[in-house]
């Protein structure tokens, strides 16, 4: 048995995050040492050279004309005369092995080391798993991660991003993202963790240590620097479409949106990145207030902020709040901003100089962006190895990272409902059905190979849904008539051929259940945006053809986020939801269909039933939903008693709140169940949320098994943020309730904190 899943079989129990007095926190990870090498290496540059760092370009200005190669007077140029310190993505737009990948950076890594003297920064977007490389290992999407209730996924995941992209001779990856998931509308739901802070504090938090290990300061050669973005409320398009203005009430701002990249700063964050709108008016790359003041005066945190794709030419071309680039540039690095992700303009590197040599940006801002890109470039290992031996990863692309892989998919579809059509039995006639079926790319999603997932034809050895049901059943059993398919002849998304509804009903004739499996194909970004978040009226009407032939029908959702089935979904015996879980994720559903396996992962979201009605479970209550946050189902019942407080009636600012309940699995079979305890502040000064979770752990429990949970809440992750922008806990009553049941204990105290931000 490997490391990881000796650990999966421990019971993890979470906190909420500590808070308490009004210090600053602590978010700085000096080192002594690596301080002096910092200001050495940046007392001998040159302007000229601490320009070149501050910019980052992207791999195609370097290829040469049949881009899979690099263009030896390219790198002569942007590295001999522009001396840029980073570049990003993949060559020719798509992934390729680790070792032509290492090949590749080694070039990029001598030539930076000839022409400047120090290192070139490479970084990719491995956000779940070593997703640019044809041989590593992808894992499911952080929203899969999220439905897992599982943190040591995370930290797993981490752990083998990091290990798999050093393996290819990159030290720094563009995740966690950490945005908080609360409009389902958004195409980039499915790189976050849901909607929750807490879930996504404590995952992301996982996430990081994994990638980065536990020395921020001294990153071995299986680790990688993180990046959490998008900072911050790049997640709630006031339009539900990706790179649009964002519309957040302060203290949300700083109560909600904001924890999750504290505690990032917190566990040692080298580096954010920036939300590529806007918030409240203002577009964040522009926003002093928030990148010099939020993420770093107010915390210490010495990391590094680099911008999103070409987001400082946002500030003239699209949201004019600059006349061209000379001034967006001003602006940017004025107001925070330490790298710029160009990422085609080199001459870039030249207005930066000049902007130094009038004092329009500052020489302090300059060197402090230097000094924390140096700061980055030392934490990450660089100066003492630029290059290093990838042969030297044995585990690279292992069985023992597939496994991982494949339990964290297993743990993370859910089962939303079961009328008794699952499992299905064995030696059962199955029609499968649906544009999702029979594809790997709809299972992986975006950021799979290429950017917007089309990648099938790298990797055809992972088994589709329709390939997993055939291996499980036997292909005997199993017909395969989709009724639905996407267009692919277009990257453009969404794109439906003409539907053969009539073709899949006649093919249900000879079965005895149908898996309808439904959902979106993969997209990234804002070629994810859509006008209407019903799912396709396409596949609506398939799923009602097969529900009118009476024969059991289970409908699979395999989408980036909650497409509204609420008119169809009472046409079908069970639903269940995997998300995007990875190239595993066919076999997981395989598994969980037939019983071999049970079901454990619950929604991370809440699911919406209407359009009108979109919905987060912390707001006011009186809304129609589907599914609620947190629910989710499995082939076994469990009973919750004796929710307890175990301490004095009332309760103080300083005190840790401890809580036990019992927890009985009273069905048939073995299962996990993840216990959730959330808290209600009953009456505050400001509208209180309905309830907010504070704490959860999964535990595993057998066919009548019981086991005493125990949970602690440190009384000050209680406070919420009022109108005034300050930290407060409040006299009066609080409601903790778990599993249905509840008790109320009081708060004896009001405390208002004067930091920004409390830990
Ligand atoms: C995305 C980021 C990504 C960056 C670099 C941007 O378009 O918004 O999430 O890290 O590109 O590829």
């Amino acid at each position: 048995m490997n490391k990881i899943y000796a650990s999966l079989l421990l019971p993890l129990m979470l906190v909420a995050s500590s808070c308490g007095s009004d210090k600053t926190p602590v978010c700085a990870h000096r080192d002594a040492d690596l301080e002096a090498r910092v200001e050495k290496t940046l007392k001998g540059m040159t302007l000229e050279e601490k320009a070149g760092q501050m910019v980052q370009l992207t791999i195609s200005v370097l290829e040469d004309e049949t881009h899979e190669a690099l263009d030896p007077a390219k790198l002569d140029e942007i590295f001999g005369v522009y001396k840029v310190g980073s570049i990003l993505n993949v060559m020719n737009g798509r992934a390729h092995s680790r070792e032509q990948t290492a090949a590749m950076i080694r070039q990029i890594q001598e030539k930076s080391m000839e022409k400047i003297g120090i290192p070139c920064i490479y970084g990719l977007d491995m956000v779940h798993g070593a997703n640019y490389l044809t041989d590593g290992t992808i894992f499911p999407h952080e929203i899969n991660l999220a439905a897992t209730f599982y943190p040591a996924f995370a930290r797993r995941m981490g752990e083998v991003t990091a290990y798999e992209t050093r393996a290819a001779m990159v030290p720094w990856v563009f995740t966690p993202t950490v945005d908080l998931g609360r409009d389902p509308r958004w195409p980039r739901i499915w790189e976050n963790w849901g909607e929750d802070p807490f879930l996504a504090t404590v995952m992301s938090v996982e996430e990081t240590l994994g990638l980065q290990g536990e020395d921020p300061n001294h990153l071995d050669l299986e680790h990688t620097s993180a990046t959490l973005k998008c900072f911050i409320a790049y997640s709630v398009p006031y339009t539900g479409k990706d790179r649009t203005p964002a519309y957040v009430p302060e203290h949300d701002l700083r109560e909600k949106y904001f924890a999750p990249f504290l505690a990032g700063f917190k566990a040692g964050a080298h580096s954010i990145m920036v939300n590529s709108s806007s918030v409240n008016g203002m577009p964040v790359h522009a926003n002093k207030t928030l990148l010099s003041g939020w993420a770093k005066e107010q915390t210490g945190w010495d990391g590094m902020i680099v911008t999103d794709w070409s987001d400082l030419n946002n500030l003239y071309e699209r949201d004019h709040v600059a006349a061209d680039k000379r001034e967006a540039i001003k602006i940017g690095i004025n107001a925070g901003v330490d790298m710029i992700m160009e990422p085609y303009d080199k001459e870039c590197c030249k207005i930066l100089v000049e902007l130094a040599r009038t004092g329009e940006i500052p020489m302090s801002r300059i060197d402090d962006a230097v000094r924390r890109i140096l700061r980055l470039k030392y934490r990450a290992g660089l100066f003492d190895n630029p290059v290093w031996d990838t042969n030297a990863f044995p585990r690279f692309g292992s069985k023992e990272f597939a496994e991982d892989s494949y339990k964290a998919a297993l743990e993370s579809e859910i089962l939303l409902k079961n009328q008794g059509a699952l499992p299905i039995a064995e030696g059962s006639r199955i029609l499968v059905a649906g544009p999702n079926a029979n594809s790997l790319r709809t299972l992986n999603g975006g950021w799979s190979y290429t950017w917007q997932g089309e990648g099938d034809s790298y990797v055809p050895q992972y088994n589709t849904i329709l390939e997993a049901l055939s291996a499980r059943f036997g292909e005997g059993n199993v017909i395969y008539e989709p009724g639905v398919t996407y267009d692919l002849s277009v990257n453009d998304w969404p794109r439906e051929n003409a539907p053969e509804i009539g073709k899949a009903v006649a093919a249900s004739r000879n079965a005895d259940v149908i898996i309808v499996c439904v959902g979106e194909n993969s997209y990234c970004e804002t070629v994810g945006n859509i006008d209407d978040l019903n799912l396709s009226s396409n596949q609506k009407d398939l799923v009602r053809a097969l529900a009118a032939t009476g024969k059991p029908v289970v409908l699979v959702l395999n989408e980036g986020r909650p497409r509204i089935i609420g008119d169809i979904e009472p046409l079908v015996d069970a639903v269940v939801d995997v998300m995007l879980p990875g190239n595993y994720g066919g076999d997981a559903l395989a598994a969980l269909l037939s019983g071999d396996e049970n079901f454990s992962a619950k929604l991370p979201f809440t699911y919406s039933k209407h359009i009108n009605s979109l919905h987060t479970y912390d707001c006011d209550d009186a809304v129609d939903i589907q599914w609620p946050f947190g629910h989710g189902l499995s082939y076994t019942e469990y009973s919750y008693s004796d929710l307890r407080y175990e301490g004095p009636e009332t309760f103080g600012a300083g005190d840790v709140l401890e809580f036990s309940v019992k927890v009985k699995n009273t069905g048939g079979r073995d299962g996990r169940e993840a216990v959730l305890l959330y808290s209600s502040d009953l009456v505050a000064s400001h509208i209180p949320d309905v309830k907010r979770l504070r704490a959860f752990t999964k535990i595993d429990l057998k066919s009548g098994e019981s086991k005493v949970v125990r949970f602690e809440v440190p009384a000050s992750s209680l406070a919420f943020v009022g109108a005034d922008g300050k930290w407060r806990l409040e006299e009066g009553d609080f409601r903790f309730s778990c599993g249905g049941l509840s008790t109320t204990l009081h708060c004896s105290e009001t405390k208002i904190w004067n930091t920004p931000n409390i830990i």
